[in-house]
């Protein structure tokens, strides 16, 4: 595609994210790139634009020859997979923000782009309007990035500062993160962590090269985390954040999971709130960079999308150079967490896998637990998320097995705290 080639957009989807990047456009003339046609499911809603901008046949514009790109921001990732895969068969570039969509599908998406020539953008998934993928893909060796932590959930976010900070209960705060337009339309999606978990397969393709399936990670989300855990966090100065996270093990494979955190005081995550996202980048040479703006919302999102039409115009695309000409790098069991946990009866805590304790608090109510566990322990396994039961990691939570022999010798015995 030329540089001063015209785009000309078949936009499928109208909500928050698509109704935000029609009024964008508007006001962004430079960019010669104007909306042709809406394809949306409901014609019989009253929309914010011309009556002759939409239609209902994916085919008006999958099939009409002047249409070059695609921008793809529905919320269904069936429907969405067979716009973009029958889109870039077609010829057009595609530019979407359909994270679990992406996530379920991008190898198949890495192999049609391959095959058409043609290009997919997805900037706008992953932490809305902070360009993390573009500077991951373009910027970070594999080899220079020991790790990664984020916070990639808006919605999440912005419930935890306002229980946090403004007292708000945990359904008040999701209404107002409903309201907003920064959740999804199906809100467990965010609190159980998926969408920050779809975000994450993304994120890690471009950091590392690793492929991955929510099967392969530990994840969670914020339904769990009780009142006590919140004034555990108050007390100790820090505060509760969904953080997902990856690291360079010294045997040169990742660790990585998506859970909530304990974050001190003067960690870069503490200050990221309401909807926000935040991401810590340590890279050889270089030590912490970080990277902050809004993940969620109209505009902040749609400013993403933008981004990425504005760079189809000189045929930008993104060349997974950590999955294609590096060698890719391996997941990582061989390491152990360390973790708070909440409970109601220590009858549902499996204590015999702890490897280290450092705290335990006995209640009435709810006790909890301070120590280290394998990542074994937590992978494939429920009983972490049953009963009530509360897991946090604790700041800077992963332990390699060499310093795990140092904290045995520490800790305290388990036998002495009668467990
Ligand atoms: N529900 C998502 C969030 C929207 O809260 O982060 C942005 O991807």
């Amino acid at each position: 595609m030329g540089a001063e080639k015209k785009l000309v957009i078949g936009l499928f989807g109208f909500g928050v994210v698509g109704e935000g990047l029609y009024k964008i456009l508007k006001q962004t003339p430079s960019l010669k790139a104007s909306i042709k046609k809406v394809c949306i499911k409901n014609t019989t809603k009253k929309r914010n634009a011309p009556p002759e901008l939409f239609t209902s046949d994916m085919y008006d514009i999958l099939n009409d020859p002047e249409i070059n790109v695609v921008v793809e921001v529905i919320n269904d990732s069936v429907v969405g997979f067979e716009i973009v895969s029958n889109a870039l068969k077609n010829g057009k570039d595609v530019v979407s923000a359909s994270k679990k969509m992406l996530s379920e599908h991008l190898p198949e998406l890495i192999d049609l782009q391959n095959s058409t020539g043609r290009s997919l953008l997805y900037e706008a998934s992953s932490c809305a309007s902070i360009p993390i993928i573009r500077n991951l893909e373009e910027y970070y060796d594999n080899d220079l990035l020991h790790s990664i932590k984020a916070i990639v959930n808006g919605s999440t976010n912005f419930i935890l500062t306002k229980m946090f900070e403004d007292q708000l209960n945990f359904k008040e705060a999701l209404l107002l993160a409903q309201q907003l337009g920064f959740a999804e339309s199906d809100p467990r999606l965010d609190i159980e962590g998926f969408d920050a978990v779809s975000k994450w397969i993304l994120l890690l393709t471009h950091s590392y090269g690793i492929s991955s399936t929510i099967d392969d990670l530990l994840f969670n989300g914020i339904a769990q985390i009780h009142e006590l855990d919140a004034g555990v966090a108050q007390a100790r100065n820090q505060s509760i954040k969904l953080v997902a996270q990856a690291k360079k093990l010294l045997n040169g494979k990742v660790a990585t999971f998506l859970l909530p955190q304990f974050i001190d005081h003067n960690d870069q995550l503490y200050f990221v709130k309401n909807e926000y996202n935040g991401v810590v980048i340590e890279s050889g040479f270089s030590d912490k960079q970080f990277f902050y703006g809004k993940g969620a919302g109209s505009f902040p999102t749609a400013s993403a999308v933008l981004s990425d039409i504005s760079a189809l115009r000189y045929s930008y695309r993104y060349e997974y150079k950590k999955k294609n000409q590096q060698t890719p790098a391996e997941l990582s069991s061989d390491f152990h967490l360390r973790i708070y946990i909440s409970f109601k009866s220590l009858a549902d805590i499996p204590k015999e896998e702890f490897s280290s304790v450092e705290e335990w608090h006995s209640g009435n109510e709810r006790s909890y637990l301070i120590g280290t566990m394998p990542f074994t322990s937590l992978l494939h396994k429920d009983w972490w998320k049953k009963n009530g039961t509360s897991l946090i990691l604790m700041p800077d939570p992963i332990i390699e097995d060499m310093d795990i022999k140092e904290l045995k010798k520490m800790s305290l015995s388990l036998a002495g705290l009668e467990i």
